[in-house]
């Protein structure tokens, strides 16, 4: 074929340029539109649009003891009202924008937010175990399909991707974010604010996304939701601060910041996180949300005096709107009137918000999003089903798998399918599960019935909650009721192999959900081990929203399969995991703790002045416990097994660049995937460095025998580190790099720029 390449380049520079022109023409038409509205409004229908309810429909968080919810849709109808969460379904949106639309003097539409964190009619794994996946276009497809389930909705904004880095297992929140590491964090936060957002986000399937929670929320000391953060400059630049500037980068629409003081500030009321980082350094021009309720919440950090105080205060900081305080719809105005907040911070809060409502399309068409023969179409489409159940397959990690017990034969097995979660069609769908119909999961049940060749008996056991189960209150565990347990004694005494389902239920983490003790919880340890005295073929599937302490389990059960809460495809993925027809690929992205009290546990951490062991106590350890985790962070067995070799390191002087190269081998039977992951350690710096930081990775699939050789690149920005002014430095000096399965092997170079 004939290919004129500088005819090719040329059309390649013209469209780039038509791209540019359009986006700039693009930008010019809004701000002109914007500006031209900002200067119609009044003061207080500026406000206004800085003011965020929530539907009556549903609470995701305590609703204000305020007198002002019983006007919200009096508010609407004046123009008070900028934006509601907790809205859904194309009649109920159409319903409430048309009381802005078609009362309020300017007509302006209404944002519609919703917690769409994995899914929204079409549940996929939690995010957590979505990361373990390490597999960014199926996160990124994830995102699209959530997207494109509640745009058709009506809804046009998502409170997600939660990108805040934690290493306490005991905070519930673990579940919607990607785990304990930046560089894995800030990969995952593009891939989903890109699947949220698309490439044109007036497009009818993409909605605004939102980076959250803006900071360090996932630093609560001991776990317990909403506490005190109180970090240092490196731990907040290297670690908690990559994620939402890679967001940013990626263009994310919005910010939600966070209920947590930070250093003695409440997130919401700091000037230099969101005005000075996030609006200054880093250039974010969308608007920033505050969390539910965050603003009025700075009175009992013990920050602002009253409601007047603290809305003066969030305003100044550079939080855009007020989620459920009231306090800018009723104090923002006389502040300003009293000369005590400028206008100007107004007027700019306002472009934000407009400019994202301009992007979506609603000033063209308020009801963009509303089409209920697309609210039937897009939902439970064939292809997003299918792409829930391969990224839930994906996301289960093989955490132990002696003597090669698993995969189990497809024919002539008499199995017992015994646990609380073994039948769960509910708690599978986990926390934040979108607008999904409660107990449409596939049950581990019904996945191992599909397949017809063996005899599956189950029982439960024993039950694992007592009474209602539901996102806003506490669940109550069942501790005493042991009617159960002799059935299912006797059902595995009779069978060649037991699975064993057991966890947390879904709704035991996410929000408002942090525990101390992070066992099986209930009677679950104890059925365990009943069972284990009459059959020892046991393979344990996990179900739980975040890293659980079972060394009991680790040192009996011969097969463990950490399966989180898989979503909707829950029981189909787990069932082809088991039989073997998808070999386990996942890896840990939070490190499980052998014992709670080794909490905080992460892998890149530093090496203090006493790491070695020695024959005296003067070092640094525990009496009682080993320093490792059980399971650390980047590990995940498979069915097959893979070598490393070869491992090639170049490095150059003058660009300071360095390409790694490592062949991997499949040396097993079956086809498998592999993660392989490359981690550096800076040996000697201003401050001190982690002992390993993870720098790269890829996820490639082999045939038995097969090999591939993977090559990283890695630049002056990877060996670089933010010092402790916040400054980001490179020191030239010795660095390791190694690459491995995991945190915890891998062959090593070690090198000098
Ligand atoms: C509070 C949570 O912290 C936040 O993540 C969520 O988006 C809002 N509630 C709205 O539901």
């Amino acid at each position: 074929m004939y290919f004129n390449k500088s005819i090719f380049q040329t059309k390649l520079i013209i469209i780039f340029f038509s791209l540019l022109y359009a986006s700039v023409s693009f930008a010019k038409d809004s701000e002109k539109f914007i500006n031209g509205l900002i200067q119609k409004m009044t003061l207080e229908e500026k406000v206004g649009q800085m003011n965020q309810y929530s539907s009556f429909f549903d609470v995701t968080g305590p609703p204000p003891n305020d007198d002002n919810a019983k006007h919200k849709y009096d508010q609407i109808r004046s123009g008070l009202v900028g934006s509601v969460l907790n809205v859904k379904g194309v009649k109920e949106v159409r319903a409430m924008q048309e009381l802005a639309v078609n009362n309020s003097r300017l007509g302006i539409p209404l944002i519609f937010g919703f917690d769409v964190i994995h899914g929204y009619k079409t549940i996929t794994p939690i995010p957590l175990a979505e990361s373990a996946s390490w597999d960014l276009k199926a996160i990124e497809l994830s995102a699209r399909f959530a997207a494109t389930e509640a745009s058709a909705a009506g809804l046009n904004w998502t409170f997600a991707p939660m990108v805040d880095i934690s290493r306490d297992a005991r905070w519930g929140r673990v579940m919607e974010g990607a785990g304990e590491d930046p560089y894995l964090g800030s990969q995952v936060a593009i891939a989903r604010v890109k699947g949220f957002q698309g490439t044109d986000l007036s497009a009818t399937n993409t909605i605004a996304a939102c980076a959250k929670h803006f900071a360090a929320y996932g630093f609560a000391e001991a776990g317990r939701d909403y506490n005190t953060a109180d970090i240092g400059t490196s731990t907040l630049h290297n670690i908690i601060l990559p994620p939402f500037k890679a967001a940013a980068k990626a263009g994310v629409k919005t910010f939600m910041n966070s209920f947590n003081e930070l250093n003695g500030i409440p997130a919401t009321g700091d000037p230099y996180l969101q005005r000075e980082l996030l609006k200054g350094a880093w250039g974010f021009s969308g608007f920033v949300v505050s969390d539910w309720g965050s603003i009025d919440q700075m009175i009992p950090h013990g920050f602002a005096e009253d409601g007047v105080h603290a809305a003066k205060i969030a305003v100044h900081s550079g939080s855009d709107m007020d989620m459920e305080s009231y306090h800018y719809v009723k104090h923002l105005a006389n502040l300003v009137n009293d000369g005590k907040v400028d206008i100007q911070l107004i007027d700019d809060a306002v472009k934000r918000i407009l400019t994202v409502k301009y992007e979506l399309g609603l000033f063209d068409d308020p009801y963009h999003y509303c089409n209920e023969k697309r609210e039937k179409e897009l939902t439970f489409q064939e292809d997003c089903t299918a792409a829930a159940l391969d990224l839930a397959k994906k996301s289960i990690v093989l955490l132990k798998n002696d003597n090669n017990i698993l995969p189990l034969a497809k024919k002539n097995l008499h199995i017992a399918l015994i646990g609380p979660l073994a039948n769960e069609k509910n708690s599978p769908l986990g926390s934040w599960r979108g607008a999904v119909d409660a107990n449409t999961a596939i049950s581990v049940l019904e996945g191992m019935e599909e397949y017809k060749g063996n005899k599956v008996n189950y029982s439960k056991g024993v039950d694992l909650t007592v009474g209602e189960t539901s996102f806003i209150r506490e669940i109550n565990i069942n501790e005493t009721v042991r009617t159960g347990m002799d059935g299912a004694i006797e059902i595995a005494k009779k069978c060649g192999v037991v699975v064993l389902v057991l966890g947390e239920h879904g709704f035991q983490t996410a929000e408002g959900r942090s525990r101390t003790v992070l066992d099986l919880p209930g009677l679950q340890q104890e059925l365990m081990e009943k069972i284990y005295a009459v059959n020892k073929n046991i393979v344990l599937v996990l179900m739980n929203g975040r890293p659980l302490v079972i060394p009991w389990a680790d040192e009996h059960i011969p097969a463990i399969v950490e399966a989180w809460h898989l979503g909707s495809q829950s029981g189909n993925a787990i069932a082809s995991v088991l039989y073997g027809d998808y070999n386990p690929s996942g890896k840990l992205t939070m490190s499980f703790p052998r014992n709670e009290g080794q909490i905080p546990i992460y892998y890149n951490h530093k090496n203090t002045g006493r790491p070695d062991p020695s024959d005296m106590v003067f070092w640094s350890h525990y009496s009682d416990e080993s320093n490792d985790p059980l399971y650390p962070f980047g590990y995940g067995l498979s069915y097959t097994s893979f070598t490393y070799s070869d491992l090639d390191v170049q490095s150059s002087n003058e660009t300071n660049q360095v390409t790694v190269r490592v062949t991997v081998t499949n040396s097993g039977d079956k086809f498998g995937e592999e993660v392989v992951q490359l981690y550096i350690r800076d040996l000697f710096a201003s401050i001190t460095r982690p002992v390993k930081e993870l720098k790269g990775f890829e996820k490639v699939g082999l045939e038995p025998g097969q090999q591939k050789d993977i090559t990283f690149v890695l630049r002056e920005a990877d060996f670089s580190f933010y010092d402790n002014r916040g400054r980001f430095v490179f020191e030239p000096g010795e660095f390791d790099v190694m690459v491995g399965g995991s945190s915890k092997e891998w062959l090593k170079y070690s090198f000098e720029f």
